[in-house]
């Protein structure tokens, strides 16, 4: 969601803080801010990129060698100057900038403004940083106490910063629900909500754990529970490579992160297969060997573009594994009362690792007994620590905020779940392990292969540019595929798309097929080739333009479509992660070709982590 970057140490902090901030810029864009500390605090802070904010400051007095800065997507408060962070008290003394949401702000913001307290800004923010000032007021305690104080009044989630005009040598961190990395360097100290800003100055982190809170000073770091005990801090060493936090010549992230997925799947599959033997490797997952073998059922909860991944692992772990699985959205889970128990077995899919509502979801089903897996792109990020076991997909930092990468090294990811699961349950012979192995271990060629058909792709993609409606339909685990490939279409080009099962469009999409409707079908050849075939005549019949996604060498459907993108021939079961290229590269060329901000659309954020 939002992005914060610290920096106490010996060099200027502007210039980190700001680089920093563009780094962070795919966690929100609508606002940001910096403060800085030499001798007193300096404030700025804009509605707008962080660019608009480096014009902004143009001309000013930077220098200070601790600083901190926020990029902003609006929770309470539009986007706006006011409400952008850094955030003061009434004295102006303290300064915060904040991630997450305080829910009990209007309580505790009533209490304030009886206390005399006025407020700049309509955010929940800036009722924290209030509430340490009347602390400190009332008690005159010092300010590491009063915010410790504070934090135990606060309900919600929260990655915080905190600077003090009278105490401009210490940053106070802390954090709840919300991720905070503190990067260690020799006499300085970096801070942030995820590690990329920290990278290219060091390689030592620690990831605060929920309910603590740091004091950083350049030569000193102190780590204490919110109960006010002293932790030791754990530093480990970040796998993270500056270059995966460039765009290494492509015009955009998601492009760069579509190119990327021959080394990404590869990755994922890396030391987890071998075909020779037909054999499934699982470290991650392995001590739960024996539930699996025993397992009635299991319940994927994920949102977005995971949540399509999930749909794609039902089909294949009911297939192959012979498990009955339920998909179910995060949020909604979290607000109904499922039967769980403690013979499930709970797989939470989330890129980020940080979503509030898989977050939830988690928590839930763990109150109720059930295990949990957690499928994540971001190592040590919060679901990895607060589920039971995991697999994590390797797939590399993902910048852009439409979902790309990740989507088909989690599809990879719940394949080696679902072989893995059928492995410990016999339902598949070895035999045929050794062929669906072999198969899974050529799909990083194909996906290369399949990168080609970008030309054939961007000129539909002029030709459907201005399209104001779009419809993508495919049946078995093609649908989800549909469902991502309408997702994609929406968030990045703003053109309004659905994905249907191909079947379910005589129930009520047909009415909308006419000649200004383009209908994208993935009509590879499958068990229901001879079906999709059907609904394209349907759809051909009611003046549709049909643009279908077909496999290698096939006539039958490129004679009756408009246009057609072909992929490698691939067994049934690997199709999703072949057919998904297409449809990224078509939003991605539509995109450009409107003037969208591909990796910043708007209203979105990467992480999303309020529910
Ligand atoms: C779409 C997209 C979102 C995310 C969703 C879940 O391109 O990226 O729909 O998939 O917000 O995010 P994670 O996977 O981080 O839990």
């Amino acid at each position: 969601m939002c992005g914060i970057v610290g920096y106490i140490g010996f060099r200027d902090a502007y210039p980190i803080v700001i680089k920093g901030l563009h780094r962070l810029e795919y966690r929100g864009y609508d606002s940001a801010g910096i403060a800085l500390a030499n001798h007193s605090l300096k404030l700025f802070k804009k509605a707008g990129k962080v660019s608009d904010l480096e014009a902004h400051v143009e001309g000013e007095d930077l220098s200070g060698s601790a600083g901190m800065g926020h990029t902003r997507w609006a929770t309470h408060g539009a986007p706006s100057d006011r409400n952008s962070h850094p955030h003061t008290s009434g004295d102006s003394k303290l300064t915060i900038i904040h991630n997450g949401i305080i829910e009990n702000y209007a309580t505790l913001k009533e209490a304030l403004l009886s206390k005399g307290h006025t407020f700049k800004s309509d955010t929940d923010t800036e009722v924290l940083i209030h509430l340490i000032e009347e602390i400190q007021d009332v008690t005159q305690l010092g300010l590491r106490e009063a915010v410790r104080l504070a934090l135990n009044r606060v309900v919600g989630a929260y990655a915080i910063v905190i600077m003090s005009a009278d105490e401009p040598d210490e940053l106070i961190a802390a954090r709840k629900g919300s991720p905070m990395v503190i990067g260690v360097g020799k006499g300085e100290y970096f801070i942030a909500s995820d590690a990329t800003p920290i990278v290219e100055y060091t390689k030592n982190v620690i990831y605060l754990n929920d309910n603590e809170i740091a004091y950083v000073r350049r030569d000193d770091l102190l780590i204490k529970h919110i109960d006010n005990t002293i932790q030791t801090p754990y530093i480990q060493e970040l796998e993270l490579k500056l270059e995966m936090l460039e765009k290494g010549g492509y015009d955009h992230f998601m492009l760069k992160e579509i190119y990327e997925q021959p080394r990404s799947i590869r990755d994922c599959l890396r030391g987890r297969i071998d075909p020779e033997q037909g054999i499934v490797t699982l470290g991650g997952i392995k001590e739960y060997i024996e539930k699996l073998k025993n397992i009635d059922r299991i319940i994927i909860v994920a949102c977005g573009t995971s949540w399509h991944a999930g749909l794609v692992g039902e089909y294949l772990i009911e297939e192959y594994a012979r498990v009955s699985v339920e998909v179910e959205y995060a949020s909604e889970f979290r607000y109904r009362n499922p039967i769980i128990s403690s013979k499930d077995l709970v797989i939470a899919i989330s890129q980020s690792g940080e979503t509030a509502d898989t977050m939830a979801a988690i928590e839930l089903a763990k109150e109720k007994g059930a295990t949990i897996f957690g499928i994540c792109n971001v190592v040590g990020a919060s679901i990895p620590r607060i589920t039971h076991a995991g697999v994590y997909t390797h797939a590399g930092p993902e910048i852009g905020v439409a979902s790309t990468k990740a989507f088909t090294a989690q599809v990879t990811v719940l394949t080696l779940i679902a072989f893995y699961i059928a492995q410990q349950r016999g339902t598949i012979t070895q035999s045929k392990f050794v062929e669906y192995l072999t198969e899974l271990d050529e799909i990083p060629a194909l996906v290369e292969q399949t990168l080609k058909c970008n030309d054939v792709v961007k000129a539909i993609a002029e030709r459907f540019k201005d399209s104001a409606n779009c419809l993508f339909l495919g049946r078995g685990s093609s649908f989800p595929v549909a469902l991502e490939g309408a997702l994609k279409l929406k968030e990045i080009s703003y053109i309004h798309a659905e994905g249907y099962p191909a079947a379910e469009m005589k129930h009520g999409p047909i009415a909308l097929i006419d000649a200004d409707m383009p209908v994208v079908f993935i009509a590879t050849k499958n068990s229901s080739y001879e079906k999709v075939i059907s609904n394209i005549q349907e759809v051909k019949a009611r003046g549709g333009h049909v643009i279908a996604i077909v496999s290698e060498g096939d006539t039958d459907v490129k004679e009756m479509a408009d246009y057609t993108i072909e992929i490698p021939l691939t067994g049934e079961t690997f199709v999703p992660l072949l057919a998904t290229i297409p449809l990224q590269l078509l939003s991605y060329h539509i995109a450009v070709m409107r003037g969208c901000n591909v990796d910043q659309p708007r209203n979105l954020a990467k992480s999303v982590t309020v529910e």
